[in-house]
């Protein structure tokens, strides 16, 4: 097996590295239409049927909760990269990121379709689960992983209801949350998998309870 010796070890990144690396995910997950999709939107050439200007704008409140939940997602993989040691699953972790990547652009390119905004609350959503994902990392990596699966089935539960509460016409929304329930249903799995820990009810209520306060402002804002 000599020949390995000539294959040079991957490259540590410096400290230096690693803030800028960080500091660009912020802002593409910041800076609305700066995330950039590996796969593209499940919408493709999906034509929608009739939507009248007050069913887009309720279309608009909640993809712009999908958004928001994305952008939560995207902190929280951060902030458990920082303190988290899980080194065998790290792997996991990025391809699992690079989809919420893929998620955020989607319901970002919806949102310009249904011409409206991102939620200028994200900047405070950001930090929150940003901390949370680091809170959780610092514990240790069932907990973090566990964070994951919570986090995962309650965003499940979103795509779900509003797949149903979307107006009628709106396929190509519908299209696209389809494909994100798929996803998040995989990364719910790996994570328990992983060994995360399954959080007990009293803690998954508190969460579904921030949920709300998140949900009821993104969906105006
Ligand atoms: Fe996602
Ligand atoms: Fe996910």
């Amino acid at each position: 097996m000599s020949h390995h010796d000539a294959i040079p070890a991957p490259r540590r990144h410096s400290r230096a590295d690693q803030l800028i690396q960080q500091f660009d995910t912020v802002l593409r997950t910041l800076v609305p239409h700066a995330a950039q999709p590996s796969r593209p939107s499940p919408a493709g050439d999906t034509r929608d049927d009739e939507i009248s200007d007050e069913e887009r704008q309720h279309a608009a409140g909640l993809m712009r909760i999908n958004h928001t939940g994305e952008v939560c997602a995207q902190a929280l993989y951060q902030g458990q990269g920082f303190t988290a040691r899980l080194p065998e699953i790290r792997h996991q972790m990025e391809l699992a990121a690079q989809e919420e990547v893929d998620h955020l652009a989607w319901c970002d390119a919806r949102l310009v379709e249904l011409d409206a905004n991102t939620s200028l609350l994200n900047p405070l959503f950001y930090m929150t689960s940003f901390a949370l994902g680091a809170a959780a990392g610092a514990i240790n990596d069932k907990v973090s992983l566990g964070f994951v699966a919570a986090t995962e089935e309650l965003v499940g539960e979103h795509l779900s209801a509003h797949q149903q509460t979307l107006p009628q016409g709106d396929q190509r929304s519908r299209a696209v949350l389809r494909q994100m329930e798929i996803d998040e249903a995989h990364h719910e799995q790996w994570a328990l998998e992983a060994g995360g820990h399954r959080f007990p009810a009293p803690l998954k209520s508190a969460m579904r309870l921030m949920s709300k306060v998140m949900t009821a402002s993104v969906y105006r804002v």
